[in-house]
């Protein structure tokens, strides 16, 4: 049976970093919500400019918005086999929507949550620079490029997040509390969660992830 993938974690916890990995291992295409908004929200248009303004605010995207978007990208050719999902769902309605949508599309679905403490995803996010070019996600203080603000696999600038300055961190974390915490419940209370520390360094995060996907049936 073909998989979803899903990463579920705070601002910083490595939902991106790990996602981009196993995207590379397995061959499935990652879903990143934050990405695909971010892109939309370039667009001088109302939909857009509402996006730009509820990123930028730290608030999460409604629900109806992210529906329409995760149906649109799921349904393309390339998520047949599987996918992984970085950074879907985020609210209660949201885990509804994707059992619908895992039924409807026939896959199983294994949920894993990295746990990072507080302090150290501040200064992840903080740090975090990434290639404008391929990705590739670095961090000033704990995953520096050879040379400043250069992507080491492409030459390409790196970038700065905007909603990376501690005012924008400060509160993605505190609607993380208010409207992601729920949802980690759900799922540890039906017992379908996988939990994985966070705070090991990237290759570790990456092996256990990887055990649990290969020991995993799904759900
Ligand atoms: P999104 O882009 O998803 O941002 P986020 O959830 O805040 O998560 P991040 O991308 O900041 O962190 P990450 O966990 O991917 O960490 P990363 O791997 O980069 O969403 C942005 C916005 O879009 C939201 O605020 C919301 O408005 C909207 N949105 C998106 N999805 C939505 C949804 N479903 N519903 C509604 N709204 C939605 O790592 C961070 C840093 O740490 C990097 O520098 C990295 O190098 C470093 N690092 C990672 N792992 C390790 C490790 N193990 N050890 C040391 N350093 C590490």
């Amino acid at each position: 049976m073909s998989k979803i993938i899903v990463i579920i974690g705070a601002p910083g916890a490595g939902k991106g970093t790990q996602s981009r990995l196993l995207s590379e291992k397995y061959g499935y295409p990652q879903i990143s919500t934050g990405d695909i908004l971010r892109e939309m929200a370039q667009a001088d248009t109302p939909l857009g400019r509402k996006i730009k303004e509820t990123m930028a605010s730290g608030k999460l995207v409604s629900d109806e918005i992210l529906a329409e978007v995760i149906l649109a990208r799921t349904s393309q050719p390339d998520c047949q086999e599987g996918y992984i999902l970085d950074g879907y769902p985020r609210t209660l309605e949201q885990a509804h929507l994707l059992e619908d949508l895992a039924r409807k599309q026939q896959k199983s679905v294994v949920f894993m949550r990295v746990g990072v403490h507080e302090e150290t995803l501040f200064k992840r996010l903080t740090g975090r620079r990434t290639c404008a070019k391929c990705g590739e996600i670095y961090n000033v203080y704990l995953r520096p490029p050879k040379i400043e603000g250069v992507c080491d696999l492409d030459g390409a600038p790196l970038t700065h997040r905007s909603d990376d300055n501690p005012e924008s961190v400060s509160k993605r974390l505190e609607e993380y509390r208010q409207s992601t915490a729920p949802l980690i419940d759900y799922y540890r209370e039906s017992g379908r969660l996988v939990e994985v520390d966070g705070e090991l360094p990237v290759e570790e995060v990456f092996d256990k992830l990887r055990a649990v996907i290969e020991s995993s049936d799904g759900q």
